[in-house]
């Protein structure tokens, strides 16, 4: 099996290309990377000089990169986008650049090849609510620049599989953590500015609810829905883990021991959603199990920033 595997400099899908090189010696993985700030060639080391591995920089929204690397795939996994909800709020454009029209230059490649096409999306497009978990035929309600550049590209992806019969998969994803995540995303700025001895910007009162899944618990579950799940389908992936902005650097707090002194309480970002929560029975339907807990993969989480402080002081 031949994988395309685009976004694949950044923090999901390099851990990704990792898991499936070191899981699946019968597949070869093809990355394209844009390399913006989010994405960097030192995110692949561990993929470097394997023969199975290779590396295109290019862009998602270039018509011919993506047809001529199309036809060389057998499955197409689009991780690469914009990613940041701040700066979505700031400069909206090339989230809908690339989150939509890259996302339709790859749908237009894979319809042209035949081939299969797997949309990595987010918790986000649903929307906030106050009890209970989205399933994954509840209606779509974004409220930033970010998830509404996610969900036009996942209505993008199903349009593709009712008009022409394109078999496609959309995978949504809760909070990841874990190594090499840009130190942008709430964890590891938090453990960055901690470990720096800086004040921790939180946003409003601290009490928005985010799930946690660890990103290897992730690439698993993706793996597991390459396998078993079903052309035309959409799976939701949470660990079901939990917890307030505040109880989670909490945590890491503790474990960088560190004092709750440096919390420092800023205004709210506009449109901030309350709560995010998925319902997973789908891929409870699939066999899936998260095998990390929250004290293991943020044990994980903590000893790789300290352990990788060139890593990190160079994004910041
Ligand atoms: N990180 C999370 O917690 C999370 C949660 C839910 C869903 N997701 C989704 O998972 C995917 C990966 O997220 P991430 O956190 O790894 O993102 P990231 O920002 O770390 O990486 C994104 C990668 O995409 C690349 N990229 C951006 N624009 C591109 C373009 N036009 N052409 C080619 N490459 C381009 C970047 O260079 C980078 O390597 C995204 O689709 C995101 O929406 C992430």
């Amino acid at each position: 099996m031949n994988l395309l595997i685009t976004g694949g400099a950044g923090f999901i899908g390099s851990n990704f290309v990792d898991y499936i090189l070191k899981h699946h010696p019968d597949h070869r993985v093809l990355v394209l990377d844009r390399l913006t700030y989010a994405g960097g060639l030192d995110n692949l080391t561990e993929a470097d000089g394997n023969p199975r591995y290779r590396f295109i920089q290019g862009d998602i929204c270039d018509r011919g990169i993506d047809d001529e690397l199309v036809a060389d795939s057998d499955l197409v996994i689009n991780f690469a986008a914009e990613t940041h909800v701040d700066r979505s709020i700031q400069a909206p454009d090339v989230f809908l650049r690339t989150n939509i029209l890259g996302a339709q230059s790859l749908l237009e490649a894979t319809k042209k090849h035949k081939k299969r096409f797997i949309q990595i999306s987010t918790d986000e497009v649903y929307g906030s609510r106050e009890e209970g978990g989205f399933t994954e035929s509840d209606p779509l309600n974004p409220s930033s620049p970010y998830a509404a550049s996610k969900a036009a590209g996942d209505l993008l992806t199903l349009s593709y599989h009712k008009t022409y019969g394109l078999p496609v998969m959309i995978i949504r994803c809760s909070n990841n953590y874990g190594p090499r995540q840009y130190p942008e995303k709430l964890l590891p700025l938090f453990i960055v500015k901690a470990l720096s001895g800086e004040r921790l910007p939180l946003y409003g009162d601290g009490l928005n609810r985010r799930e946690w899944t660890y990103v290897e618990d992730n690439c698993r579950a993706i793996e597991l829905i390459l396998q078993k799940g079903e052309d035309g389908q959409i799976y939701n992936i949470s660990s079901g883990i939990e917890l307030t902005n505040i109880q989670i650097i909490q945590e890491i707090l503790k474990l960088l021991g560190k004092s709750e002194d440096l919390i420092e309480f800023v205004p709210d970002r506009p449109g901030h959603d309350r709560r995010y929560s998925l319902s997973t029975e789908k891929m409870a339907g699939l066999g899936w199990n998260p095998l990390y807990n929250l004290q293991r993969g943020l044990k994980m989480t903590v000893s790789w920033y300290l352990e990788n402080r060139e890593w990190w002081e160079k994004r910041l």
